[in-house]
């Protein structure tokens, strides 16, 4: 099977903890060797806020603060190639491009961002669409999508499946919300309905789910069902 996972860098690295780095790391090169090609989309995390913070305060313009942002995803996806034991290519892929290239050589590749105007959540999804991947995880800090924000709602519920556009509306509810954060982008969502994606949303803190999830079993996240 052909898998993107994209790993947010509050999930793969909230502290710079080199164990939970090589837990992820030891979960991708399981799924390597158990004949799967893997690329995977490495998120900014809570360092990436504190310097676009930073950066805010220093006057930067948001395209500025979104330079930043790809700058430390970058650093991440380093930390995560650095753990990984087989093929990885040796740097982090920065276009999609160069992402395709590396699985085609038969390598693990891993990226951060690409470019300002969006986030790891939509580059994941793009990488998908063009490697025509067979499944997208994304490894979140929440256990898949609900109604409404968790931590804000407690009467919100997980949806265990949904369709691609009910992903795009629920996401698009979500967004609407004051204050409230979405699991996934809309622009990803967006991406994953117009590909038909088979993806799943999961929590991602531990990294084994991932390789439950590529294994089919039933694991505790939000499923997304290609259209038919
Ligand atoms: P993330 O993908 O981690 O953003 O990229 P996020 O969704 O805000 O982070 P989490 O999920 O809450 O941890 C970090 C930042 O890098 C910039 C954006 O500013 C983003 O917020 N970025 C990332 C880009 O501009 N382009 C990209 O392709 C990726």
């Amino acid at each position: 099977m052909r898998v993107v996972v994209s790993i947010g860098g509050s999930v793969l690295a909230p502290d710079l903890d080199p164990d939970r780095v090589e837990a992820h790391a030891s979960v991708l090169d399981g799924l390597v060797a158990d004949g799967h090609e893997v690329a995977a989309v490495v998120g900014g995390g809570s360092v990436a806020r504190r310097f676009i913070g930073t950066a805010r305060n220093l006057g930067a313009t948001e395209y500025d603060l979104d330079a930043v942002g790809i700058a430390v995803t970058r650093l991440n996806a380093r930390l995560l190639i650095t753990a990984l034991e087989r093929s990885a290519t040796p740097q982090p892929a920065e276009s999609h491009e160069a992402a395709r290239a590396s699985l085609r050589r038969g390598e693990v590749a891993v990226m951060g961002g690409t470019v300002p105007g969006h986030t790891t959540d939509a580059v994941s999804a793009l990488l998908a669409e063009m490697v025509e991947a067979d499944l997208l995880v994304y490894a979140t800090s929440v256990p898949g999508v609900y109604s409404a924000d968790p931590e804000e709602h407690d009467g919100a519920q997980r949806y265990d499946t949904l369709t691609a556009s009910e992903l795009v509306d629920v996401i698009s509810e979500i967004e609407t919300a004051a204050g409230s954060k979405a699991p996934v982008d809309l622009l990803a969502t967006k991406i994953i309905e117009r590909s038909g994606l088979r993806a799943v949303v999961l929590d991602g803190t531990e990294p084994r789910r991932i390789a439950e999830a590529v294994a089919g079993d039933d694991v505790a996240g939000t499923e997304v069902l290609p259209h038919e």
